[in-house]
């Protein structure tokens, strides 16, 4: 059985995942608004990641017999001022999720809940990616600028991710 204290920060994470995925979703709805189709297929991509992570903290719960509670999920942005800031918002919002699952980490050391971290490692290993890959974008953008053929040639570039499915990652 999972205890109250996990299973309450579990719960607020599913809500974080959820958010992380409606913003990415809102990040997409502009990156088309702005003909950059290649970089919105590139969020649709990562909406799917952050409704699997939601979901793996929600089966962990539920596995631990205890009880899923979701929350109102908060209304993104919905305009930046360029791909450039979309990219540095979302490199951003990762650091902000890494801290999270830091401190969900050291909640489950503190609890002795030795169930808990093994499956927060498979988000701290995730966190690495996903902050490298979103500062990566966002560095690339910085270095192209916001016009010209190098701007369509990395949207093209990004617009070919395509989701893998859980079981094609190993997990
Ligand atoms: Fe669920 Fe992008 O972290």
């Amino acid at each position: 059985m999972i205890n109250e204290k996990i299973r309450k920060a579990f719960n607020e994470q599913i809500n974080h995942e959820l958010f992380s995925a409606y913003l990415y979703y809102s990040m997409a709805a502009y990156l088309h608004s702005i003909g950059l189709d290649g970089m919105a297929q590139w969020m649709h991509v990562q909406v799917l990641e952050e409704m699997l992570h939601a979901q793996k903290f929600f089966d962990h719960i539920v596995e631990r017999d205890g009880k899923v509670e979701l929350e109102a999920i908060e209304k993104p942005q919905l305009e930046w001022i360029s791909a450039l800031e979309v990219f540095q918002a979302a490199y951003k919002h990762e650091q902000f999720i890494s801290g999270r699952i830091n401190d969900l980490m050291k909640l489950s050391r503190e609890e002795n809940d030795y169930a808990s971290q093994g499956m927060l490692q498979w988000f701290v290993d995730e966190q690495v990616e996903e902050e490298s890959s979103t500062s990566k974008i966002a560095r690339q953008l910085e270095l192209i600028g916001e016009t010209g053929n190098a701007l369509l040639m990395l949207d093209k570039e990004l617009g070919a991710r395509a989701y893998k499915p859980p079981q094609a990652t190993g997990e």
